[in-house]
């Protein structure tokens, strides 16, 4: 039986064989072309002054909360339906996360939910892109101007999305991209961040590169001590070829949910709903099961009949660590982790196979 995957890759060997040729042979494996060219690619595409590639988009949110001095004592709102990256990050640096509850709907957060959580502690918000859905973004991002309060965008699965023709990335103060294979651009492993500001890009050039800042006389000058995030050459060529390509892939996305709408909901299933001024990357498409249904049966039935499908996402606060540490209760992240179901998703799967065995598995229950 041939396994339906949940996602496949959208770059072959042989779109990259000739620039990886010519790497191997030219000896450069990084900061070079290939790199500054993946940059202003994405700059052109997300409508962002600055871009710095970074190894994850997990090592990109944790600069980018050192950017803005984030430490003990302060506290960073983050939306509670994501991976548990977003939360681990905050974690890290000693600070507090703070866990907003997300929309039924949309799975996101919401101005309205965030603004009572804001207070004296808060240094940064982290509004996620849920799923790769930006809906209410902009009116995330007015509380957090009106409140001067610095915005990240946690976009690891946003690439391509866009809110009122704004895409993502030019929205947000700070914008985090992920390239991790399950994303539309993948790099095996790879990460974004995105800014207007000048001095912020400044510092990230100089941290993501171990704190060097010119040079000094023949030698770098390391004006501070860094790190070392970088995205190596092989993999921004890989990372031009998708994002050369994603109008397409954006297009096919949501013509496959559309498909699965068709299918599912006259079954009961509701998809993600993204507002209408929104552009859908489909980066995962998630349904809610129908009421009375056994999400973790339905992923076991749909694997014993060779289709791949997994849950939504997590509810952060109630993962095993963070319940134990802060105790927090926010009843829509923990219904939509649940009770959601991400489908294969890609332009050539057999949405009726896949529906046909969704079928079976409701009725064999
Ligand atoms: C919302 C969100 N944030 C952060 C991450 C971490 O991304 P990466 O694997 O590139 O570190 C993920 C990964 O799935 C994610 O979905």
């Amino acid at each position: 039986m041939n396994t339906i995957r949940l996602m496949k890759p959208y770059v072959s060997f042989d779109e990259v064989e000739a620039e990886f040729r010519s790497v191997f042979s030219s000896g450069i494996f990084t900061r070079g072309e290939h790199v500054e060219a993946f940059r202003k690619d994405l700059a052109r595409f997300t409508g962002a002054k600055h871009v710095h590639l970074a190894t994850s988009a997990t090592t990109a949110l944790w600069v980018c909360l050192k950017l803005l001095g984030i430490g003990p004592g302060d506290e960073v709102v983050i939306s509670d339906f994501s991976f548990p990256a977003t939360a681990n990050v905050v974690e890290d640096l000693g600070a507090r996360p703070v866990f907003a509850d997300v929309c039924r709907d949309t799975y996101n957060m919401l101005a309205d939910t965030l603004a009572p959580l804001l207070g004296p502690r808060t240094k940064a918000v982290i509004f996620v892109d849920a799923l790769g859905n930006p809906s209410g973004l902009h009116a995330i991002s007015t509380l957090c101007r009106s409140r001067g309060i610095p915005l990240i965008e946690d976009a690891a699965c946003a690439i391509g999305s866009s809110e009122a023709d704004q895409r993502c990335g030019s929205i947000a103060d700070l914008t985090c991209f992920s390239f991790h294979p399950r994303k539309l651009i993948s790099t095996g492993e790879g990460g974004a961040i995105t800014t207007n500001r000048d001095d912020w890009s400044q510092w990230l050039d100089m941290k993501l590169s171990h704190g060097a800042r010119g040079m000094k006389g023949v030698a770098l000058d390391f004006v501070d001590f860094g790190y070392n995030f970088r995205l190596p050459e092989l993999q921004a060529v890989m990372g031009r070829k998708q994002l050369a390509k994603i109008e397409d892939i954006l297009v096919e996305r949501n013509q496959v949910r559309d498909a699965y709408r068709a299918m599912l909901e006259p079954m009961g299933f509701v998809a993600q709903r993204a507002h209408p001024d929104v552009r859908f990357n489909v980066q995962s498409l998630v349904f809610a099961v129908p009421p009375g249904c056994s999400r973790d049966g339905l992923i076991a039935g749909l694997k014993a009949r060779g289709v791949e499908s997994t849950i939504g996402t997590y509810s952060l606060s109630a993962t095993t660590y963070y319940t134990a540490k802060y105790a927090v209760n926010n009843p829509n992240s923990r219904w939509l982790e649940a009770n959601t179901i991400t489908l294969p998703c890609y332009g050539g799967v057999d949405v009726q196979v896949v529906c046909n065995a969704i079928q079976d598995s409701l009725v064999s229950r």
